[in-house]
């Protein structure tokens, strides 16, 4: 069943890089980045792989987790992890699930068969920390993702989260956000001291209120 925005992210107990994850349990408090990789030794996934481990201070400072998942052996992961720190300059520094019988993949609905029947597509899952999935993006085996991306989404699910503001098209973190309809104007007097400017009633520009 494919897994929809707003569910609870399924829980699954799986072999890792870093020992056995109870993924709820390993989850805690923070935020969650499941994704998955096609196979092992795979070039596109060899780059991905050192770019999420670059950028591990931006997940922290976010407080969320990644985690990735390819359908092959922790044994295996254990032997790629050697190739991905001498080709992309950084060691993994997050858990690499194993899923040589597609336990997880198939709990996530990470393959598609018509594009391909044993192996996963790129699929990403933004989990908030009440575990419920906020984020599902499918990218095809071929075409690595934009981690940035995923971070600037991280921020503005943080965001409105946080302050009842949304984000507009191509929104960069420090740009203006909107206040979300559901705020009346009374409440957005209180939650947004710097004003607003009201281009139509629905459409309430104001300053993003955390710089
Ligand atoms: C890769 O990770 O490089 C890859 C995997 C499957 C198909 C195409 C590319």
């Amino acid at each position: 069943m494919a897994i929809r925005l707003g569910d609870i992210a399924p829980d699954f107990e799986a072999p890792s890089t870093e020992g056995t994850i109870r993924f709820h349990e390993w989850l805690g408090g923070s935020w969650g980045v499941l994704f998955s990789h096609p196979r092992d030794f795979t070039p596109v996934c060899t780059t991905e792989l050192g770019a999420v481990a670059k950028l591990k201070p931006e997940f922290d400072k976010r407080n969320v987790k990644a985690i990735g998942l390819s359908v092959d052996s922790v044994a295996d992961h254990d032997r790629w992890k050697g190739d991905i720190e001498e080709t992309q300059g950084q060691a993994l520094n997050f858990p690499l699930l194993g899923d040589p019988d597609r336990k997880v993949a198939n709990l996530y609905d990470m393959i598609h068969p018509n594009a391909n029947d044993t192996l996963t597509v790129r699929s990403v899952f933004v989990i908030g920390p009440d575990k419920k999935v906020k984020l599902t993006i499918t990218y095809p085996a071929s075409t690595g993702r934009n981690f940035d991306e995923i971070l600037r989404v991280i921020d503005s699910l943080q965001l409105t989260a946080q302050y009842k503001v949304a984000t507009p098209v191509n929104w960069n973190d420090g740009d203006d956000c909107i206040i979300v309809p559901a705020v009346s104007d009374e409440e957005a007097k209180q939650r947004f001291p710097k004003g607003w400017t009201a281009l139509k009633p629905y459409l309430r520009v104001t300053p993003q209120p955390n710089k």
